[in-house]
């Protein structure tokens, strides 16, 4: 039987200060990870066209992207690079002197209170496009592997904070452990994209790091959009290899697994609300058919309530700046 009137759940929404005193999901400056693309050059700031507000920097004008974000208190950074030469190999990728461990080193220089976690995959260093090395149109996982271990080792080197492997390759986790504790990076955590889909969401991305296929998709690799438990699966393999935080990317089109993992694992977790994400939010922002920064709240706060710890967004210095104008 109806408990009303004697319940009204409207008393709770009675006004502001009630409102806010019952809100069970608030987004935080410590939720936020905000992606940055790198590119050689100097003086460069690219803007990426299906992601307004998104620049291809070079290392110059990415240091002075960085204090700014650490200006507005977000704690961490991940970083894509875009080489100066790609090749079958993705040799850049494990270049000391890559794009990459210039950048890092650059930010370490002069920047030492944010988080530099470096993206781990061949698809931006590789000619063809592709997260690994090819034989004929196949995508090789053991031999991928070992250079991704090598990769993330010089990305420690040049003073990563974190290691984020993005690759969906088998056992890199535990091959990228072994590598970083055998090189004394005992100390460096890895986020493992752990449950990655193969995802149309990724599009403008691709415009962004330059790292369109060229051919074929990655279908073999990532996961089918349909598929739950297979994430589960992925999520339990990649902590037992080592991994201290898992991911889960996309966001937006995967908060029930999301919500499965957190409840399931009880690990630190991490969801990245990807290119496509935002570039859906800022078209249809610009257009005047959504509130844009309404959405933008809406989008992120249903990613935290999913049971995400933490979260990847190209949004991460408008909701910054959105918490600083909006809380007392
Ligand atoms: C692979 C990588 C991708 C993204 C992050 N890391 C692209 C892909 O798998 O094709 C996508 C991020 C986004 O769409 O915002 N290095």
């Amino acid at each position: 039987m109806s408990q009303f009137p004697t319940i009204r759940h409207r008393r709770l929404r009675y006004n502001p200060i009630i409102r806010d005193m019952v809100r069970e999901t608030e987004l935080m400056k410590n939720d936020l990870i905000y992606p940055l693309f790198v590119v050689p050059g100097s003086n460069i700031r690219n803007a990426v066209k299906s992601m307004p507000g998104v620049f291809q920097l070079s290392i110059d004008k990415l240091v002075e992207e960085c204090k700014e974000v650490r200006d507005l208190r977000i704690p961490a950074i991940i970083l894509f690079g875009i080489p100066e030469h790609k090749d079958e190999k993705g040799s850049e990728a494990y270049d000391p002197n890559g794009i990459i461990q210039r950048a890092v080193r650059a930010i370490k220089a002069e920047i030492n209170d944010l988080l530099v976690i470096t993206d781990v995959c061949l698809c931006e260093y590789t000619s063809h496009g592709h997260c690994g090395l090819l034989s004929g149109e196949e995508i090789l996982n053991d031999e991928t592997v070992s250079l991704l271990a090598k990769e993330a080792v010089s990305h420690a080197e040049a003073g990563a904070d974190m290691i984020a492997p993005s690759d969906m390759m088998d056992g890199r986790v535990a091959a990228i452990r072994k590598a970083l504790d055998y090189k004394g990076f005992t100390k460096i955590p890895i986020m493992s994209y752990a449950a990655k889909y193969s995802s149309g969401f990724y599009g403008p991305f691709r415009d962004a790091a330059e790292s369109t296929p060229a051919f074929g998709d990655r279908r073999s690799h990532q996961m089918d959009i349909a598929n739950i438990n297979e994430a589960l699966r992925e999520v339990e393999e990649d902590i037992k290899e080592g991994a201290d935080i898992v991911m889960v990317k996309p966001a937006g089109a995967y908060l029930d697994v999301i919500r499965e993992v957190k409840q399931r694992f009880g690990m630190p977790t991490a969801a990245y609300q990807v290119s496509g994400e935002y570039a859906m939010i800022k078209a249809a922002g610009a257009n005047g058919w959504i509130d844009e920064e309404r959405v933008m709240i809406e989008a992120a706060t249903a990613i935290k309530r999913a049971g995400a710890d933490m979260f990847f967004t190209y949004f991460a210095k408008d909701i910054a700046k959105w918490i600083d104008r909006t809380r007392k």
